[in-house]
């Protein structure tokens, strides 16, 4: 029986046009823009095996049962997982419900680990489409985290290629925006009180839904332009402007809540003051929860670093260092 062996690992990406929305079939509402983070990952180890039985079996040290029910739904459309065995570990360097979307990289990973039995057991080696769609399919971000870099996911004229079904690499990036840092401030790393699957199910019939569709692809365009031509003011105007979208949907919907912290707040526009004062490049950005990351260009890095460790809130916080892009 032959068996191989799996060292593999994937990266967690921040979305600046966010994903939030779903149509049939896990496609997104819109169309949505990230780009990897480099030092938070997500590993797997262990062996796969290939066997004379009808269902896949899964043997994973955390979420067995979560994954097992997705592989078996992910089987009725690709059969020929139903003869694996995966003897597998994933961990996490990163620390849970931190503002970093462990979804992506862990779903990312699992769906390059099927991508790598594929090509083992069967001799045909799927394409990057294939993989990302695959990864789409156990979690929707998690299709932009298959390779480094610029990703786009959805379908749109904006961009040549693109898909509702996996992301397209963007390749027109500006060097203002290749060497980006990432600091993320953990407010609270409590387990949030809403998933991110329940808040797409919650767009399914919120007044602003067309609205936010339109918001959505008009702030794509314009992303796309600043990034090709180094415009970073407006990088940061929409970048802050989809992260508040995203919350305010949430406070909006027919059943409405928030995921912000008063502490947050304060830090934005401690953050908008810090800005004005030095006249800097800096923005942030946040996911389906409280923690902000901070995105700046390497070369403010020092100063940046002595604002937070002066900062009146800096007990409230702890951070987690990273940078963006494929360029480190
Ligand atoms: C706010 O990809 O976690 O991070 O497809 O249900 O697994 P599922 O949702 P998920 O949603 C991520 C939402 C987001 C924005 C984004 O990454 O684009």
């Amino acid at each position: 029986m032959k068996k191989v062996n799996i060292d593999l690992c994937s990266w967690p990406n921040i979305a600046l046009i966010k994903y939030w929305g779903k149509k049939s079939g896990q496609t997104p509402l819109n169309p949505s823009l990230s780009v990897n983070l480099n030092r938070a990952q997500t590993r797997f180890t262990g062996q796969i095996s290939v066997h004379d039985q009808k269902k896949a079996q899964l043997r994973l040290n955390q979420f067995e049962d979560k994954l097992q029910k997705k592989l078996d739904e992910f089987s009725l459309q690709h059969s020929w997982v139903n003869q694996l065995l995966l003897e597998l570990q994933s961990e996490n360097n990163f620390p849970h419900s931190c503002g970093i979307a462990s979804s992506a990289s862990s779903m990312s990973a699992f769906a390059k680990v099927l991508a790598f039995s594929y090509q083992s057991f069967f001799d045909e080696r799927p394409s990057m489409e294939q993989i990302s769609s695959w990864a789409r399919f156990f979690s929707g971000s998690a299709c932009r985290s298959i390779e480094k870099g610029w990703f786009l996911w959805g379908q749109t004229e904006l961009h040549a290629n693109t898909s509702d079904f996996y992301s397209v690499k963007i390749d027109q990036i500006h060097p203002s925006f290749s060497q980006l840092c990432d600091t993320i401030l953990i407010f609270d790393d409590s387990v949030k009180q809403l998933s991110s699957t329940e808040g797409h199910q919650l767009m399914e019939n919120h007044p602003q839904k067309n609205q936010r569709r339109q918001r959505a692809n008009e702030r794509l365009e314009q992303l796309l332009k600043a990034l090709a031509e180094g415009q970073t003011e407006k990088f940061c105007h929409l970048v802050e402007a989809e992260a508040l979208d995203l919350h305010f949907l949430m406070m909006t919907g027919l059943r409405p809540y928030s995921l912000l912290s008063g502490l947050s707040l304060e830090m934005i526009k401690s953050m908008w003051k810090f800005r004005e004062e030095q006249n800097l490049f800096i923005t942030f950005t946040i996911d389906a929860g409280p923690n902000l990351h901070l995105i700046y260009p390497l070369k403010n890095q020092n100063m940046i670093q002595r604002w937070l460790a002066d900062h009146p809130l800096k007990d409230s916080f702890t951070c987690f260092e990273d940078t963006l892009g494929e360029k480190f």
